[in-house]
């Protein structure tokens, strides 16, 4: 109870820096910056998941026979620990993450931490790890929790063991390259420049699918088109449906949003994409600003009618779209401090550093 206590009295760091680590805060991206620790908790056959340890960050030693390995049967989540400006941490909804690893989980039938377990190790880490969580305004510590088939076999099975790991990396912003200061507050990443692929597929269309979970199997497989569309000057690759080619779905590792008017459209959660966090959130923030959200189909067509157009995903948060190419039509949209999505950035960032009143409670 003491380390999960009042954070106000318990989380406060020095910011005079001697509890900070030793690095350059200004220098962070999206890329790995290993810190001290990380959460491990096994589950034996046919067993729950119990008790869980923070070890020093390193190497894991596992059996080349692991599910993980030969089968993909590995999920993961994403979320991240802000510090606020008199030195708390604050995490953003972290019970969405639990509840979605365990969708996933059942979906790849694997056996899946609590709620409560989930977002105990995840406090737990985060404290061990408190040095690594940025100043202020200077990024946050990105939490990685992992759940594997660790367990040896060979026959298409699921496996016979588990591990659930939480390790995490200060980062900045995701496009780093292109982050802009406008305010204390309110950094934009550059807008960004999609490719609409129209030959590769992130995930089979409709229900029933896998496109819906955080499988480790759902992200390689956009390399291709990524690696391609990078060498020809974009930022990103927009995926379509895959089975009529007609609508978009979501960019590589983020969900999309078009805006006409005092509307914005975004594809329904189906079963084909992944069901965002930020995505949720910045529905709730935009109906609040007075905007209409539709979950709907939003055909190519309607994508390149609208005004706007920015994605969402928790690495990126909010970012806005510049342009978007689909054959050899590029269309651009509208960008800058007046878009929609800055101002939803600036509230969902606000909410998630504590600038901004958590009138919805999100914040842990
Ligand atoms: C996230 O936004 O947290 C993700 O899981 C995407 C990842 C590929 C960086």
């Amino acid at each position: 109870p003491s380390i999960l206590g009042n954070c106000k009295t318990v989380l406060k760091c020095n910011t005079a820096g001697e509890n900070y680590a030793d690095i350059n805060w200004d220098e962070l991206g999206f890329s790995l910056v290993p810190t001290d620790y990380m959460y491990v908790m096994k589950c034996a056959k046919g067993d729950k998941f119990s008790q869980g340890s923070i070890l020093p960050y390193g190497n894991l030693e596992i059996n080349p026979s692991a599910g993980i390995l030969n089968y993909g049967q590995g999920i993961f989540e994403g979320l991240k620990a802000h510090r606020t400006e008199d030195g708390c941490i604050l995490l953003f909804r972290p019970d969405e993450n639990a509840q979605r690893m365990k969708r996933s989980a059942d979906r790849l039938c694997m056996p899946s931490p609590s709620n409560d377990q989930f977002v105990n190790a995840v406090k737990q880490i985060v404290l061990a790890n408190k040095r690594w969580v940025p100043p202020s305004g200077k990024g946050s510590l990105y939490i990685r929790p992992l759940l594997m088939g660790t367990g040896a076999l060979l026959g298409l099975a699921p496996a016979p063991d588990y591990t659930f790991l939480i390790y995490c990396s200060p980062i900045g912003s995701y496009h780093k390259d292109k982050k802009r200061l406008i305010s204390s507050l309110l950094i934009i990443t550059g807008a960004l420049n999609l490719k609409v692929e129209d030959k590769l597929y992130k995930a089979i269309s409709g229900s029933g699918g896998t496109g819906g979970i955080k499988s480790v199997t759902n992200y390689a497989p956009v390399y291709t088109a990524i690696t391609d569309a990078k060498a020809n000057g974009f930022s990103d690759v927009l995926f379509l449906d895959s089975a009529t080619g007609k609508y978009i779905e979501e960019a590589s590792a983020c969900n999309v949003f078009v805006v006409k008017g005092n509307a914005s459209f975004t594809p329904a959660i189906d079963g084909t994409i992944l069901p965002g966090i930020m995505g949720k959130s910045i529905i709730e923030i935009a109906i609040d600003l007075g905007y209409r959200v539709l979950e709907r189909a939003v055909s190519v067509e309607e994508m390149l009618g609208a005004d706007e157009m920015f994605c969402t995903g928790t690495a990126m948060v909010v970012n806005s779209i510049a342009s978007v190419t689909y054959k050899k039509t590029r269309m651009d949209y509208k960008t800058g401090p007046e878009a929609l999505s800055a101002k939803l950035r600036t509230t969902l960032v606000g909410i998630q550093t504590g600038c901004v009143e958590d009138k919805k409670s999100w914040t842990v």
